[in-house]
C-alpha cells in the first residue's frame, strides 16, 4: 500500500481548521469522507430521501464517525420496541413538560443500553459559556433511523400526544435522528434550551423527547447486562444524581424530574423551551434515549 499521502482540504470551522488526509490508494479506502460533520439539510437530504441530520452545532466531533465512514462496527441491531397499552401522562406543568412512566419496558431500556454499548459513544463538548455555550459534557451516538423513530412512536406515544395541537399542527411522528447520550461520574449538560429543528415540507419537532434508559427503582431490582467494557457496567454501581431540572423566570424551579429506568420526559422546544439543565452524575452511569415529536 502507497504510504504517502496528500493533503486534500483544509476547512475552516469556525476558529478551528480541519485538515483531512487521504491515503492515495482510493481503492482501498472509497470509503473516506474528508467532510467534516456539519450536514447542511440539502446534502443530507439528498443522501437520506428526506431526513434532515439535526444537531449541526457541535464543532468538535471527529471526522470519521458517520456511519458510512465507520465500517469497523456491525450494523447495530436495537431490540424491537413493543407497543404498550395504559400509557398514561403525568403532567408537571400540563402539556408543556409531562413524564410518562413505563414508556419502554425494562428488557427494552437494559437492551437499548446493550446495543449503544455495543456500536460506542463519541465524546461531546462544547465551547463553554465564555463563548456562548452552554457547557456539555457527554458521550453520544447519534443514528438516522426512521425504523427505530417508527417503532417507537407508534408503540404509545402516537396516542398521547394526538390531542396537542401547535400552530395548526399535530403531531405526526418521531425525528429519525435517533440519539443515545451517556454521562458518567462528573459529566452534566449545563443550562440550555433545544432548538426546534424544520424538517421540510411543514414538518417541524415542537417537543423533546427523553427517555431514561437507567435509574431508579427499577434499575437497582435487576442490575443491566453489559458485557463490552469495564468502564461502564461490569462493575455495577446504581445511578445518582443526573436529574434534569427546568426553569422559569428569575431563575425558579419548576421542576426536578429524576432518571428512572424506562420513564419518558417530554417538553415543548424552541422558541417556547424552557431553560434546563443536566445534572452532574454522582454514582453510576446514565443512559437516555433522545428525539423529538414531530408536527405537521
Ligand atoms: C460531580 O460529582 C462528582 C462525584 O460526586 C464530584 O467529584 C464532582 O466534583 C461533581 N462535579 C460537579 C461539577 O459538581
Ligand atoms: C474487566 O474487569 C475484570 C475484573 O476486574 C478484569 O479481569 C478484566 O481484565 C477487565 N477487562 C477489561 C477489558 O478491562
Ligand atoms: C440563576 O442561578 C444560577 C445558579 O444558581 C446563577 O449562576 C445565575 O446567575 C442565576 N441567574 C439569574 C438571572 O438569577
Amino acid at each position: 500500500m502507497s504510504m504517502s499521502f496528500i493533503l486534500i482540504s483544509a476547512f475552516a470551522l469556525t476558529g478551528s481548521v480541519v485538515y483531512c488526509l487521504v491515503p492515495i490508494n482510493w481503492a482501498t479506502y472509497a470509503n473516506i469522507n474528508c467532510r467534516p460533520k456539519q450536514y447542511t439539510n440539502i446534502n443530507y437530504r439528498e443522501k437520506n430521501g428526506g431526513n434532515v441530520m439535526t444537531e449541526i452545532s457541535t464543532r468538535k466531533r471527529k471526522m470519521g464517525d458517520t456511519k458510512e465512514t465507520a465500517p469497523t462496527k456491525p450494523a447495530a441491531k436495537w431490540p424491537s420496541i413493543k407497543p404498550k397499552k395504559n400509557l398514561q401522562i403525568t403532567p408537571l406543568r400540563d402539556f408543556d413538560l409531562f413524564t410518562v412512566q413505563n414508556f419502554f419496558s425494562s428488557a427494552e431500556s437494559k437492551a437499548l443500553i446493550k446495543t449503544a454499548e455495543a456500536i460506542g459513544f463519541a465524546h461531546q463538548g462544547s465551547l463553554g459559556p465564555t463563548k456562548g455555550e452552554a457547557y456539555r459534557d457527554n458521550d453520544r451516538i447519534s443514528v438516522n433511523d426512521p425504523v427505530l423513530a417508527d417503532t417507537v412512536w407508534e408503540s404509545g406515544l402516537n396516542k398521547l400526544v394526538s390531542d396537542i395541537k401547535i400552530r395548526g399542527k399535530v403531531a405526526v411522528g418521531l425525528n429519525p435522528n435517533i440519539r443515545l447520550y451517556r454521562y458518567k461520574v462528573g459529566q452534566r449538560f449545563g443550562r440550555h434550551i433545544d432548538e426546534s429543528v424544520d424538517l421540510g415540507d411543514g414538518r417541524r419537532t415542537y417537543y423533546t423527547l427523553l427517555v431514561y434508559l437507567n435509574g431508579g427503582p427499577g434499575e437497582v431490582k435487576s442490575k443491566p447486562k453489559i458485557d463490552s467494557s469495564n468502564s461502564t457496567g461490569s462493575s455495577f454501581e446504581p445511578l445518582v444524581g443526573g436529574e434534569t431540572v427546568f426553569y422559569g423566570p428569575r431563575n425558579k424551579t419548576v421542576a426536578e424530574v429524576a432518571p428512572a429506568e424506562g420513564t419518558a420526559l417530554l417538553h415543548l422546544h424552541g422558541d417556547k423551551c424552557l431553560l434546563h439543565e443536566a445534572r452532574n452524575v454522582t454514582k453510576g452511569v446514565k443512559y437516555v434515549f433522545r428525539s423529538d415529536v414531530v408536527f405537521a
